[in-house]
């Protein structure tokens, strides 16, 4: 992708957009149901914006959602794109940068993953406090200056600050949370029982398909990053007569949307 790619994209998007948002969100499953409460919304398809791909997962949709969040500017992506559905992973990261370019300094993300900490049951919330790159790296190819560095840092991906607050916001709230390492692979095979043990004792702490690439761009290009993971399967049962069930997973993901909505929009008022 060039620069030029980019600008257009941008440029096409800011022409639209009603307001400047400096908060974006990707609402991957499990965080669906804040589309529904982002206020005086302007949306505009994927499939209208110049160099976009479509996205086509089940469970996902293709808009950006711009609006405002208990008062407060976002632009939201409904659906993202994964590398499984066959997309570069240029295409997959491209609206981050596209994001970047429009004046996003922090960015929400959100996912569904299977547990594969033993204490992780279907519905638990984890919050992202670190993760564990399985796919290609997106940043893999001539380094584009404009947005970063070649080799940029990623001790400290997840901003600590916003971690530290959602943790406080979901005690007040009282809402449970767990905290822990994600594990990103390509997918779209779950992952078999010695796979899941595997990554368990490689240190993850939930496992999907998505996020990590999203993280590596925005961060590259010094956004701040808050991530959440909704569990909705348990990966950690090595035996037993269990198995994955891509529908089971998104009714898991939607149960928990409410709770998990209700920490983003909390710590988005708090930034502002
Ligand atoms: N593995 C990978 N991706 C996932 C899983 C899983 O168990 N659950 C939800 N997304």
């Amino acid at each position: 992708m060039e620069m030029k790619m980019y600008r257009e994209s941008a440029d096409f998007l800011q022409k639209k957009l009603p307001f400047r948002a400096k908060i974006g969100i990707i609402l991957g499953s499990g965080l669906g149901a804040l589309a529904d409460k982002i206020e005086e919304a302007t949306i505009i398809p994927y499939s209208e914006i110049p160099h976009f791909a479509h996205s086509t997962a089940i469970g996902h949709k293709g808009n950006f959602i711009c609006g405002k969040l208990a008062n407060i500017p976002v632009i939201a992506m409904q659906g993202r794109f994964h590398y499984y559905e066959g997309y570069s992973m240029e295409q997959v990261t491209f609206p981050v940068r596209v994001m970047k370019l429009i004046g996003v300094e922090t960015l929400f993300v959100s996912n569904a993953a299977g547990g594969i900490n033993n204490n992780f049951r279907v519905g638990d919330l984890m919050i992202i406090r670190d993760h564990i790159n399985n796919l290609p790296n997106p940043l893999i190819g001539p380094n584009k200056e404009e947005f970063g560095v070649r080799f940029p840092d990623m001790t400290r991906a997840y901003d600590r600050a916003l971690i530290a607050s959602a943790e406080r916001i979901a005690q007040e709230e009282n809402i449970e949370v767990k905290k822990g390492v994600y594990v990103g692979l390509t997918g779209p095979s779950y992952e078999t029982p010695a796979e899941y043990r595997f990554y368990q004792l490689g240190g993850g702490d939930a496992i999907g398909m998505s996020t990590v690439p999203e993280v590596l761009v925005a961060r590259h290009a010094g956004i701040r990053v808050f991530g959440m993971s909704v569990i909705t399967n348990e990966g950690w049962h090595f035996e037993g007569d269990y198995t994955n069930d891509a529908q089971e997973v998104i009714d898991a993901a939607n149960k928990a949307s409410e709770r998990m909505g209700k920490i983003f929009t909390r710590l988005i008022q708090e930034i502002i």
